[in-house]
């Protein structure tokens, strides 16, 4: 057992559950809360408490059924995101506590300096994506975030798991009736979150662009779908200004750059693997697991 104690906000929502059961596997002392981060009282007895050594924060609101709902739920999104996830951080500074925020790159959208197959977005570019509420905070909320000398700030975006799970992304883009066909970095869960440990074990900080390496179509990870897992599934696809006329808030479609965080890794020795292969192996997974 390490010396280190991990301490999980946002307890019962899906990638706390996926770092929860990984850091179990790996025999450290973890555990959750689902104490509301706002609430700066119950954040500091906990902390006193517990006295973790490091803060996973999973927590956050993300709408249900979708994004759509921060729309119409801006002082509850502010709350949580801005409020809470800031909140929540400070107090981890005032007691000495690394904290890793799971956060999101979907901060962006290609514009004519990043075009589509051209240059990336890297953790230096200002954010350039405000079609949402959801991602107009974030991006405000990291900028503050990245000031905080204990906070390491992990921008996740499309996760996947190894199950067709409702909040992953390949179970979503299953099973809308139409789906957009553009690349976009993904964030493979079986690759990326036990990185995501070495990081915090190491105490790092600053932001990182938290994603497989390269980007992925809709299409590309649907034709992986149908080889590894679901013979015979088709789709079929619509523009963006199709997609807009369904949807009440915009959506972020960017590739990120992966550069820094895969020469970080160098240094402990630890790869991941690009989109395209991790896909191929997280579907043959999902195929070994018995999903279909
Ligand atoms: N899934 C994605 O597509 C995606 C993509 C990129 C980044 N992320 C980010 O990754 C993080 C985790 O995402 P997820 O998919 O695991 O979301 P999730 O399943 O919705 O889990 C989030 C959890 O946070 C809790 N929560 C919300 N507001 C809170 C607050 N103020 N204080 C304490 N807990 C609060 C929720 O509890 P209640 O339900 O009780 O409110 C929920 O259990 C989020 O910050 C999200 O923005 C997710």
């Amino acid at each position: 057992m390490s010396a280190h104690k991990f301490l999980i906000w946002g307890g019962e929502g899906w990638v706390a559950g996926h770092l929860k059961e990984l850091l179990q596997k790996q025999g450290k002392e973890v555990e959750t809360t689902t104490i509301r981060m706002e609430n700066r009282e119950s954040v500091l007895q906990k902390l006193e408490e517990y006295k973790p050594t490091h803060v996973l924060n999973c927590a956050g609101v993300t709408g249900r059924p979708n994004v759509d709902w921060c729309e119409d739920n801006k002082e509850a999104t502010i709350r949580s995101n801005v409020i809470g996830t800031l909140n929540l951080a400070d107090c981890c500074w005032l007691k000495g506590i690394h904290i890793t925020n799971f956060a999101t790159g979907c901060i962006y959208h290609y514009d004519d300096e990043h075009p589509i197959g051209g240059k990336t977005f890297t953790e230096e570019d200002t954010a350039n994506f405000s079609g949402s509420y959801y991602s107009a905070t974030k991006s405000k909320v990291e900028e503050i975030m990245k000031q905080y000398s204990n906070a390491l700030v992990l921008r996740l975006r499309m996760p996947v798991s190894d199950d067709l799970h409702p909040r992953s992304f390949v179970t979503k883009i299953s099973k809308y009736e139409k789906v957009v066909n553009i690349p976009n970095s993904n964030t493979l869960l079986t690759d990326m979150l036990p990185v995501s440990i070495v990081l915090a074990e190491n105490n790092e900080t600053g932001v990182y662009n938290f994603t497989n390496p390269g980007a992925i179509s809709h299409n590309e990870v649907l034709d992986l779908f149908a080889k590894y897992v679901r013979p015979g599934f088709t789709y079929s696809n619509f523009t963006v200004e199709e997609q807009s006329k369904i949807l009440k808030a915009g959506r972020s479609n960017c590739e990120l750059d992966t550069t820094k965080l895969v020469n970080k890794l160098k240094e402990y020795n630890v790869e991941i693997p690009e989109v395209h292969v991790a896909y191929e192996e997280c579907f043959k997974r999902m195929a070994a697991g018995g999903t279909k």
